[in-house]
């Protein structure tokens, strides 16, 4: 049977009036008197659902009557346009198939339900009209993303998922292993004998595709990277999840200055790429959702992002006068409080923190002439804090490798990398855009729970 999207006949609705359609859908919503009734059929093409409107001319009337919702149906009637009605258009129908049942236990009914209560319904809460706007939007930022990147030529590098190295050094990975936990080879001293296992050594779920990005912009000049990528940090917050997408630029001969303008210029074309491409969905967040939403994201795309340096910013928010939980100090690592007042409140838009002390960052990142600081940035905005980790790279093989000692690193691991810095090394530099974090931000979703389909979070894998 030949169907038509129910997203064609919003877009196009004159040229179906009067006309015949067959459309496929799922019933959202169902009432009936003795004679006829009504069906919101929704068919996921759009953000809206059709009217229909039935008889007990059809044969099958009674058995439409008793549907339940989120019964699959195929319809099929003439479209009629309805000027000054609440929908533009109504489908009188000549004929209904009834393609599958639904049982009246069905949780999603005609009502509000909370996030919280969704969450445990992940495999139907897709169906419902927040987690259909908010998978949309998902969904065309990712394509924004790709879009952006390739207009500028930039290479698509699919980094490994498994990994022999942290690219964060931070030691929050997860072990991949096919050892039998219950009976693990030990070496001679007693340790684990990593020799024994699957790669021959012991392997991890990559933090980040950074340093393997790096060795692609060393060869391509500007790459990225989009793609899983996996923390065992044990911080149960609205904001951090054990699975999270990534998008990761890596740029050949570029400063600090260069990674903030494109990252810049990267957000700014997201968001007017979605608020364009689905201005339903984003009308939908900013009446139910957070109602600054669409005046807040059209100002971003129209004024410049802020910037600050850490030690400039740590001096604005002890001025500041406000108490926060968590005292501020040079030398400290900004915490969520921190990073939500200087955006939301000194400067009431994006702001590029730069400059961090050298102790509490990554081990790559460029050493400043201060000797005290590396060319660091974070990206903070309002409502969700950081959104982008980022950073000029350590070009400099002797300081790179004086840093990893420092850090006891074992140097094994990482030879490729310093040879980037042997054979033609140049400044370069890069970040990291949490999409989760990026997709809470598009649709003021204050969890970032609600917009991973199957999230993963520490106590719960459960779908
Ligand atoms: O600041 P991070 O740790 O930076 C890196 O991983 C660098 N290697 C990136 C680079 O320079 N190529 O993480 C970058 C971003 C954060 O700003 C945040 O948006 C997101 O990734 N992020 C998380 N999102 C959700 N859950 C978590 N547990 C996250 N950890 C980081």
């Amino acid at each position: 049977m030949k169907t038509v999207y129910v997203k064609s006949l919003y877009r196009d609705t004159e040229s179906y009036a009067g006309k015949s359609v067959t459309v496929a859908g799922w019933v959202r919503n169902i009432r009936v008197s003795k004679n006829f009734g009504f069906i919101e059929l929704y068919d996921g093409s759009f953000f809206k659902s059709v009217q229909v409107v039935f008889g007990e001319e059809l044969d099958n009337f009674k058995d439409i009557a008793k549907l339940n919702i989120s019964s699959s149906l195929y319809v099929e009637g003439k479209l009629e346009l309805t000027p000054g009605a609440k929908q533009p258009f109504e489908i009188k129908t000549e004929k209904i198939v009834i393609e599958g049942l639904s049982s009246p236990d069905y949780p999603l009914q005609k009502k509000r339900h909370t996030l919280e209560y969704l969450r445990t319904i992940a495999h139907l809460r897709p169906r419902s009209n927040t987690f259909s706007a908010v998978f949309r939007v998902r969904s065309l930022a990712a394509f924004a993303i790709h879009k952006f990147f390739n207009e500028r030529g930039f290479v698509y590098v699919h980094t490994p998922l498994i990994t022999g190295s942290d690219a964060e050094g931070a030691g929050e990975m997860f072990r991949v292993t096919t050892l039998d936990l219950d009976n693990l080879p030990r070496t001679q001293d007693g340790k684990i004998d990593t020799k024994e296992d699957f790669f021959g050594k012991e392997t991890n779920l990559t933090v980040s595709g950074q340093l393997e990005a790096e060795t692609f912009a060393l060869a391509f000049r500007d790459v990225y990277t989009f793609g899983p990528t996996f923390r065992a940090e044990n911080s149960n917050t609205a904001r951090h999840a054990a699975e999270f997408w990534m998008i990761e630029p890596e740029i050949a001969f570029a400063d600090l200055e260069d990674n903030m303008a494109l990252a810049e210029d990267m957000m700014k074309y997201v968001i007017s790429y979605v608020l364009e491409n689905a201005p339903e969905e984003m009308a939908f967040f900013n009446q139910f959702i957070d109602n600054t939403l669409l005046e807040r994201l059209d100002n971003i795309v129209s004024s410049d992002f802020g910037r600050v340096t850490y030690t400039e910013a740590v001096d604005l928010l002890k001025k500041s006068g406000k108490e926060f939980e968590y005292p501020v100090e040079w030398g400290i690592d900004l915490q969520t409080e921190h990073e939500r007042y200087l955006t939301e409140q000194i400067f009431k838009k994006p702001v590029f923190v730069i400059n961090y002390p050298k102790e509490i960052k990554a081990f790559y990142m460029r050493l400043n002439d201060d000797n005290k600081t590396v060319a660091a940035m974070d990206l903070l905005v309002p409502g969700v804090g950081e959104i982008i980790g980022g950073s000029q790279r350590e070009e400099r093989y002797e300081v790179l490798e004086k840093k990893m000692e420092e850090l006891g690193f074992n140097k094994e691991d990482y030879w490729w990398y310093m040879e980037l810095r042997k054979y033609g090394g140049t400044k370069h530099a890069g970040y990291g855009l949490g999409f989760e974090r990026m997709i809470m931000y598009l649709t003021g979703i204050g969890n970032i729970r609600d917009v991973i389909p199957f999230p993963r979070t520490v106590g719960s894998a459960e779908f």
